[in-house]
This record gives C-alpha cells, sequence and structure tokens, in this order.
C-alpha cells in the first residue's frame, strides 16, 4: 500500500526524476483544491501573502510564464519578473551574480527558465530561496510535466494503466523526459515515436516502448501527447523536409479516426500547426490543448504553496 505524504522532501522543485510516486500525488491532490479556488469570483487566497517570487526568465515563454504569475497573484505573493532583455545580463552580467543580486533582495521563491540544463541546480546550490524549474534546456520541465498528469487524471480517472504515446522530437525536448519520470513512476505505460534522428539512442532505458511510425503509435493509445519540431535546437533539419515531416509524422483528422474510442490529445504548446499536428485536430473534439493550459495554474499554485516557506514551517 502506497504510503501518504504532507510535504515535500525538497526545498527545490528541479525536475521529477527526484520526486516520489507520493510526492507526485499530493501534488494532483494539492492543485485540484487550487483548480476550484480559480473558478471562484474571488480568485485569490492568502496563503502566500508577504512572500515575494521572483520569475526569472532567461528564455521566450508564453504558458509557462503568464501561468506562474498568474499562480502567484492568486495566491496572493508579491511578485517581479525579471528578463533577459533590458537587464545587466546584456553588458555580460553572469547568471550566478544576477541570481546573488536578486537574492540579495530576500526573494523566497526564484522560478527560473534557462536554455542551459543545469542552471536552475546551480541557483538551488547556492540559494536559501526555493528554486523551481520552468524549464532548462532539453534537461527537465516538471510543472508541464505534473499539469499534463493532472489534465489525463482529470479526463480519464487515473495514471496507473494509461496507455501514453509521445509523437514527435522526442530528442530535443524536456517536456518528454519530465513525461517519462512522471508517468513510469505513476506506472502508465509509454511509448515514445518519431523518425529515428529525433529519438535519442538508448531511451528505451528509462521504460518507454520505441515505435518509427505514427499510426502503430496510435493504436491502442489512450492519450495521444503531440511534440513541437523545436527547429532552434536541432541546428539543421534532421528530417528532408516539413512537408515530408507532416506527411509521415503529423497528427491529422484521417489518422485519429483509427484511435481508440475516447482518446484525448495533447501538446505542451507553442504549436507548429501543419507541421505536427493539423488545425482541425488542435482545435477539434479529442484536444484537450487548452485544458492543459487552464490546469497549469493550479498545478503551480500547489507548487508554490507546497514549497512556499509559511507552509514548511
Ligand atoms: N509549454 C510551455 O512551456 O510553453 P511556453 O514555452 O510558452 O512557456
Amino acid at each position: 500500500m502506497r504510503t501518504q505524504t504532507s510535504s515535500l522532501r525538497s526545498k527545490d522543485l528541479l525536475g521529477i526524476e527526484h520526486l516520489t510516486p507520493e510526492e507526485i500525488t499530493l501534488i494532483l491532490d494539492t492543485a485540484e483544491g487550487f483548480k476550484e479556488v480559480s473558478e471562484r469570483p474571488v480568485k485569490k487566497v492568502p496563503a502566500l501573502r508577504g512572500q515575494l517570487v521572483i520569475n526569472l526568465f532567461m528564455e521566450a515563454s508564453t504558458r509557462t510564464r503568464v501561468s506562474f504569475e498568474i499562480a502567484e497573484k492568486r495566491l496572493s505573493a508579491d511578485t517581479l519578473n525579471f528578463t533577459a532583455s533590458g537587464s545587466s545580463v546584456e553588458k555580460g552580467e553572469t547568471l550566478i551574480d544576477t541570481a546573488e543580486n536578486l537574492m540579495a533582495m530576500a526573494p523566497d521563491m526564484i522560478v527560473i527558465r534557462h536554455k542551459y540544463p543545469g542552471a536552475p541546480k546551480m541557483l538551488a546550490d547556492r540559494l536559501p530561496a526555493s528554486i523551481i524549474n520552468a524549464g532548462d534546456g532539453a534537461h527537465e520541465h516538471p510543472t508541464q510535466a505534473l499539469l499534463d498528469a493532472f489534465t489525463i487524471r482529470e479526463r480519464l480517472g487515473r495514471l496507473h494503466g494509461v496507455n501514453v504515446s509521445i509523437i514527435g522530437d522526442i530528442a530535443h525536448s524536456r517536456v518528454v523526459r519530465s513525461n517519462i519520470h512522471l508517468l513510469t513512476k505513476m506506472k502508465a505505460n509509454v511509448t515514445v515515436a518519431g523518425p529515428p534522428t529525433l529519438i535519442p539512442v538508448e531511451i528505451e532505458k528509462l521504460g518507454v516502448r520505441v515505435l518509427h511510425s505514427i499510426d502503430e503509435a496510435i493504436d491502442g493509445a489512450d492519450v495521444i501527447m503531440m511534440l513541437r519540431i523545436q527547429l532552434e535546437r536541432q541546428g539543421k533539419l534532421r528530417f528532408p523536409s516539413l512537408r515530408e515531416y507532416y506527411n509521415t509524422f503529423g497528427l491529422t483528422p484521417q489518422r485519429l479516426r483509427r484511435a481508440k474510442e475516447g482518446v484525448i490529445v495533447m501538446h505542451p504548446g507553442p504549436m507548429n500547426r501543419g507541421v505536427e499536428i493539423a488545425s482541425d485536430v488542435a482545435d477539434g473534439p479529442w484536444s484537450v490543448i487548452l485544458d492543459q493550459v487552464t490546469n497549469g495554474v493550479a498545478v503551480r499554485m500547489a507548487v508554490l504553496y507546497l514549497l512556499g516557506g509559511a507552509h514548511r514551517e
């Protein structure tokens, strides 16, 4: 029998890899309560009143940055948004110097997105504030995997035994790494699919099935999670053309008609419409893509609350 837990062991959330299934369940259960807060006329609770959260985004973001900021405001935290553009980073100041200067102004938590894997851990090892990884290079994006799991659990009622096919640019995705850690810990069955040039060698050692056909990956899936082709991280194209990619790996309504009844389609965003997913699918009845965005606020409220100083004392 699984033991229950009422707190997270670490002061930081750097990835899913080191969370236990009990900690994952705690975050998802806590998020359920916070989703109800977001549905009230007055969408605010005093849980983090008096705490300062700095959002340190050194790489582009729409969903994660906005979602964290909304979550912080709904918990009554004071928030400060810091981006590299317009800061002394443009004059050559290092990440550590930037973070230590921000720390001198006594934030309780720092949410960081950075293009270098390991940047959040570097801050977590040096600073007393709680560090939350909002995406570090191709390493991890833990709150994305948590909001994906929340959405699957909300729609299908469970994670255990659910067949999840993750299709696309597996090689460059931090989302897939966090999702594989989370879904395998929670006993879901995970398949990854894509062209061989976009699948890392030995990924099956993480406990996933590997396929090179989208039709085989769709067959029997309860959840189809499409991933963006990350042209900015590829250097050069790993397949002949975007048109050919769409023809061989794009999720179209025709392909989806052969899927299991009740299948749900997910995408972390931003989407390349007409490359990995057809617009008719992204906007169709199978899609839970905007539910993922809605649930992101509740999940980030849960993470902030569970790491927040007052809760941990
Ligand atoms: N899913 C996700 O991380 O989106 P953003 O890059 O817009 O934050």
